[in-house]
């Protein structure tokens, strides 16, 4: 029974995963760096689909940063590009395979073709149950927290809400990712050891996972890997540990 509920615990709810270093695997082949994020797509298919095999219930996927947009004209168009592509050929089979889709990100500056992609998105497989893909687009923890405040300050001028009811819960309530549970295990390729801006909040507690490896070469074994490391740590949450307290 005891062994039941441990490995329960062990294995990750929501998995999160900023997805870096498609131009490095490029440059690498002496290729452009769109091909890097094309190949970089491929990745995220199997990421998807290797999650739902692994029983990962929400997945997340860092796919364009509030501070992308620093990048040059042309990669930013190709970006955008791939993911209108990405949604307009595999939103059916997301849809087909029980997957729910949410976006996490500012809205307001995406253009109107994206806006009506990424709703159609998220209506059409609002009901799934399967699995949940949460893709984070102009996504920005920064603005994410500004913005939960704005609607925030809206429902008190509202007089909608009193000062005594803006407890933390109720912020994690008015985030982009309301409803979601926070991530167990954050996942970075490329060997950098940062956030850039992601899950600043939700990333309380999470377990973090580096990888060396290339985005586009992440695969169901990289995906495993992370899983079995996660699993050897101890996540004590401010209390004592599980070998300790029982
Ligand atoms: C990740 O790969 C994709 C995005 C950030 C959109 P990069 O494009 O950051 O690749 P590197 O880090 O330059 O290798
Ligand atoms: C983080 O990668 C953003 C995404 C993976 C979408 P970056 O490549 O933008 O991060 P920095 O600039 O190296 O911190
Ligand atoms: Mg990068």
């Amino acid at each position: 029974m005891r062994q039941g509920r441990a490995r329960t615990v062990r294995h990750p709810r929501h998995v999160a995963i900023i997805m870096d270093g498609n131009g490095r695997w490029a440059r690498a082949r002496g290729l452009p760096r769109s091909m890097g994020h094309r190949r970089g797509v491929e990745a995220v298919r199997a990421a998807v689909r290797a999650a739902g095999e692994l029983g990962i219930e929400y997945l997340t996927l860092f796919a364009f940063s509030s501070e992308n947009w620093r990048r040059p004209k042309d990669e930013i168009e190709e970006l955008l590009g791939l993911l209108k592509h990405f949604i307009r050929r595999d939103l059916a089979d997301l849809h087909k395979e029980g997957v729910r889709v949410r976006v996490i990100g500012g809205r307001d500056d995406l253009s109107a073709d994206i806006r009506s992609l990424l709703e159609e998105a998220e209506n059409l497989t609002r009901d799934n149950s399967r699995q949940t893909l949460v893709i984070a687009f102009n996504y920005g923890a920064r603005d994410e927290v500004a913005r939960a405040v704005k609607r925030i300050a809206e429902k008190f001028a509202a007089g909608e809400v009193t000062l005594d009811a803006l407890t933390a819960d109720y912020l994690g309530e008015h985030m982009d990712t309301a409803g979601i549970p926070d991530p167990d295990l954050i996942i970075r390729t490329s060997g950098e050891l940062r956030l850039s801006n992601f899950l600043l909040w939700q990333a309380a507690y999470s377990e973090f996972v580096f990888m060396p490896c290339l985005w586009p070469d992440f695969d169901r074994q990289s995906f495993e890997d992370a899983i079995a490391e996660y699993a050897s740590r101890d996540r004590r949450f401010g209390g004592l540990s599980r070998e300790i307290a029982s």
